[in-house]
């Protein structure tokens, strides 16, 4: 398009239908990232908000929310934790357990990731039923440590998710509402 912003952005994500099983339908960012132009934007966009606010470091969510995380602590200029699924941190961890619609799932951080009171920008690529960008906001709630604001790209204004986290008192920031 010949200006982009948010709707453009949202448009080059991919809609996947039944993926990874039936009755999903799965948002890809790929198409995203794979372009030098959405990406800057995406990643500009979320630079803008935070730049002049005070963040003292960036989590990511395990896996699309370190590609975005990353990129935004370095312009942030402060640094990067990653939240990962169960088993993949070599560290002692302080683990979460969430909800899926089938079955449970835990993600995991460790322990020496966050000083206390420091302040936390949460990123994600999107929020659906909530409960991932939810299990985050815990463990960093766990280490004595504060959730300036949870940021993704996308939100399902149709599930409760989002309403959910700022009923928690999480500031939820998102580029794009799916209504
Ligand atoms: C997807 C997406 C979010 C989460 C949102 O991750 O990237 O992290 O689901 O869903 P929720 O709001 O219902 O929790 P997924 O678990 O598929 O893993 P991935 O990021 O490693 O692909
Ligand atoms: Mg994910």
């Amino acid at each position: 398009p010949d200006v982009m912003g948010v709707e453009a952005l949202a448009a080059k994500i991919r809609k996947i239908p039944h993926w990874p099983q039936d009755g999903i339908l799965f948002h890809d960012i790929t198409p995203v990232l794979q372009s030098p132009q959405y990406f800057r934007l995406l990643v500009d966009l979320l630079v803008y908000r935070y730049m002049n606010q005070k963040i003292d470091v960036v989590a990511g969510l395990d896996a699309r929310g370190f590609i975005i995380g990353a990129a935004l602590a370095y312009q942030l200029n402060v640094g990067f934790v990653p939240i990962r699924k169960k088993g993949k941190l070599p560290f002692t961890t302080v683990s979460e357990s969430y909800a899926l619609e089938y079955g449970h799932a835990t993600i995991e951080m460790h322990t020496d990731a966050l000083k206390q009171d420091s302040r936390v920008l949460l990123v994600d690529d999107l929020v659906a039923t909530g409960g991932t960008m939810m299990a985050g906001v815990n463990l960093i709630r766990r280490m004595g440590a504060n959730v300036v604001e949870a940021a993704a790209i996308l939100e399902f204004t149709d599930l409760p998710g989002g309403a959910n986290i700022r009923n928690e008192g999480v500031p939820l920031f998102t580029l794009y509402q799916n209504h």
